[in-house]
């Protein structure tokens, strides 16, 4: 084949290729790029030096490596000061008698979900630190002399009954998160009775809500439609919501449930269900509404962690609700209680 066919086979090649390609000469110059290179760097690129273009210590470290004779190399570039930042997975390659092949692959989305894991287990592991050093604490303490004053004794115990029980908790959550995550692109169709679902929620949680000297009114007009859903995702959406405005909101004394019908409403195709739990507690300053379905999210951590909350109970309800194709909206103000809403499709 001739050079010139050459050339052109490398041209049609690269201009193929989605992702952003380059070629340049061994001493770091740009001879080609195709358009996404052309779209990521500007016309510009085209006869300069790469470097001047992936000036970060890594990348550049790379390329020097790569053109001063290895076989290829691989680095991150972030591309900063753009709408939405961009990490570069940035690979050079060398070609026989042309230089070095340099693509680009956008892996932000991989880098975001690997970091959204770290933090995960590194919440997770917080988490259960903290009781379990409170139970070893004790543990120690009533294995000293201690263990023989009954009255100490008693009162360890029932703190280290308490631990034991956040740290059941949270495990628990987890397990409903990972089953919630598991069957998420699943969307539920069985006929539930959303009537009967608060009826038995409530009734379940009913020592509670004695416990805290909350009286609960739920006003629920007689036609409630059922709607397609998984009972048992629903009456935890339910649990969480009512729990959460009898643990919060107790200094407002009681909670009120009501639904209606909507026939049509922003965002849905066909009629919708709303259920509202509400609350008249202290409430929730507004700009921390968005943050609350984050997993681990607590408003004030030290009070929510003392009533026992690890922070997954709304990120639940929001995995279920997305299940359902419905909504969760919460509204407060500080000093007015909250109103958490739920919005189901009802076909
Ligand atoms: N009705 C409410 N009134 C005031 N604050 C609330 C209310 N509901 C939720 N919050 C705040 O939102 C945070 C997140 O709630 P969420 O239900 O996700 O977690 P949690 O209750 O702390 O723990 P979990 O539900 O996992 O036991 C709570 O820690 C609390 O700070
Ligand atoms: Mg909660």
């Amino acid at each position: 084949m001739s050079e010139q066919n050459n050339n052109d086979l490398v041209a049609s090649l690269m201009s193929a290729l989605p992702q952003p390609v380059l070629l340049v000469d061994d001493s770091g110059i740009v001879t080609a790029a195709n358009s996404a290179a052309l779209d990521l760097f500007g016309a510009r690129i085209q006869g300069a030096p790469l470097r001047a273009h992936l000036r970060q210590p890594e990348v550049t470290a790379m390329l020097e490596h790569a053109l001063s004779g290895a076989d290829g190399g691989q680095a991150n570039f972030t591309a900063t000061g753009v709408a939405v930042e961009t990490i570069w997975q940035v690979t050079a390659r060398r070609m026989a008698g042309r230089g070095l092949v340099i693509s680009l692959r956008d892996v932000s989305d991989i880098e975001a979900a690997s970091a959204q894991r770290r933090d995960f287990v590194a919440n997770v592991s917080h988490e259960l630190r903290s009781p379990l050093t409170v139970l070893a604490g004790f543990i120690e303490t009533l294995q000293g002399p201690a263990g023989d004053d009954p009255t100490a004794r008693a009162e360890f115990l029932g703190i280290m009954s308490d631990q034991a029980a956040r740290m059941t908790g949270l495990v628990a959550d987890l397990l409903s998160l990972s089953r919630v995550e598991a069957v998420a692109k699943i969307r539920p169709r069985a006929p539930v009775a959303v009537d009967a679902v608060l009826h038995a929620t409530l009734a379940a949680l009913r020592p509670r809500i004695t416990a805290a000297g909350m009286e609960v009114v739920c006003d629920l007009p007689p036609d409630l439609p059922q709607v397609p859903g998984d009972h048992d995702q629903l009456v935890q959406v339910f649990s969480n919501l009512i729990e959460n405005a009898v643990k919060y909101g107790s200094s407002g004394g009681r909670v009120e449930i009501d639904a209606r019908v909507f026939a049509d409403m922003h965002g849905f195709d066909g009629p919708v269900l709303q259920v509202n739990v509400r609350d008249f507690g202290e409430g929730i300053d507004p700009v921390y509404i968005p943050r609350l379905t984050e997993r681990f999210y607590r408003v004030d951590k030290g009070r929510a962690r003392d009533s026992g909350g690890t922070g997954l109970g709304l990120a639940i309800v929001k995995h279920i609700m997305s299940r359902h194709r419905g909504r969760l909206v919460i509204e407060s103000s500080v000093g007015a209680g909250v109103r958490a809403g739920v919005i189901l499709p009802v076909r």
